[in-house]
């Protein structure tokens, strides 16, 4: 036989449940706490089932009141144990519980240089060694500076050579950093020692070593009684510098209009000094830059007395000393932005 409950008795242990209860479902900071929270109450065993069992205790005529209470703290309770499930799931506690402190740290973002800005700041830095100064020309040019100035007669098929994209008749990207030699010239008084480096256009078809947009570095020199020497130990120094002491230079004859006499550099191979690889196509030299002595009508169109000075000019091509130095094969990986090939420089 049960030991009858009293009602009063009953309802007090309900209303202290309830209030216990709802205090420790309320503070729960974290799922452990929840958990403990869920097993002293709303477990099988918990004080809710508890308080039930008490029920058939009751005089018969309390029981539907009280078993109506019973449940609704059962349900209150359970409501509190969701919202503060929810409440733990949402919030900043809920990150703390997901946060996994053994995973590596994820490696920070670092900016670096392109590597063609690389190849040029080594490049600009062996002709400061020589008292050269940089200047900064722009890229959308005036057709006078790219070629009228330049020498190149209007119709000359030495343009064909270099098809840009035009703006107007008179405003094109330039196909050369040379339409500096000009501006620089009409800018200053002579003596001149500058190197201009840059991006130049043209209207090519694009393949692994032609690209519509690539890199020169200009030189130019002026002065009294500069010579061809002058030309070719500077040049020569330069490709030392920068591939080596044993390297070997080789001036070939050539045309450029605003040069006069103009040549073709070649160097050694600095892969196989010479003997003929994979990289200087089996032949041991490499063609390196286009130079030449300033043509006199450059002198006349910049406002220089050509019978006063003279000078000698050279153009690198910057993406191709640094598809060299570094054995890329494809000049078009320079534009393209992708990540896992610059981070590599
Ligand atoms: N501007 C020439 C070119 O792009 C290179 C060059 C520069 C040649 C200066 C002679 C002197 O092909």
């Amino acid at each position: 036989m049960r030991r009858s409950v009293g009602e009063a008795s009953l309802r007090r242990q309900i209303d202290a449940v309830r209030a216990s209860g709802l205090r420790d479902l309320e503070a729960a900071r974290d799922v452990a706490a929840l958990e403990a929270a869920w097993v002293l109450y709303l477990a099988r065993k918990g004080q809710v089932a508890r308080l039930f069992e008490q029920l058939p205790g009751a005089a018969a005529a309390e029981r539907p009141a009280l078993g109506k209470l019973l449940n609704e703290l059962k349900v209150q309770l359970q409501s509190a144990h969701a919202d503060a499930e929810a409440r733990l799931r949402s919030g900043p506690a809920a990150a703390g519980a997901r946060l996994d402190p053994t995973l590596p740290a994820r490696p920070r973002w670092r900016a670096r240089p392109h590597v063609i800005s690389l190849v040029l700041d080594e490049m600009k830095s062996i002709f400061k060694g020589l008292g050269f100064s940089v200047a900064l020309g722009p890229e959308v040019e005036l057709e006078h500076y790219n070629f009228e100035a330049l020498n190149f007669p209007p119709n000359h098929p030495a343009r064909d050579l270099q098809d840009t994209f035009y703006v107007t008749d008179q405003v094109l990207l330039r196909t050369q950093t040379s339409p500096m030699q000009v501006r620089v010239m009409e800018s200053q008084r002579p003596p001149v020692r500058v190197v201009v480096p840059g991006r130049v256009y043209r209207n090519e078809q694009l393949d692994a070593s032609h690209a519509a947009e690539f890199h020169q570095l200009e030189g130019l020199y002026v002065d009294r009684e500069v010579s061809m020497v002058d030309l070719k130990a500077t040049v020569t120094y330069f490709v030392r510098q920068l591939f080596g002491e044993r390297t070997v230079t080789r001036f070939k004859p050539h045309f450029f209009p605003f040069t006069e006499p103009s040549v073709d550099v070649d160097m050694s191979c600095f892969a196989c000094q010479g003997a003929g690889c994979g990289i200087c196509g089996r032949s041991g030299w490499i063609e390196i830059m286009g130079a030449g002595m300033v043509h006199p009508n450059v002198f006349a169109a910049s406002g220089y007395d050509p019978e006063a000075y003279t000078g000698f000019a050279f153009g690198i091509g910057v993406d191709r000393v640094a598809m060299l130095r570094h054995g890329i094969h494809d000049i078009r990986l320079f534009l393209e932005n992708d990540v896992r090939f610059l981070s590599q420089f």
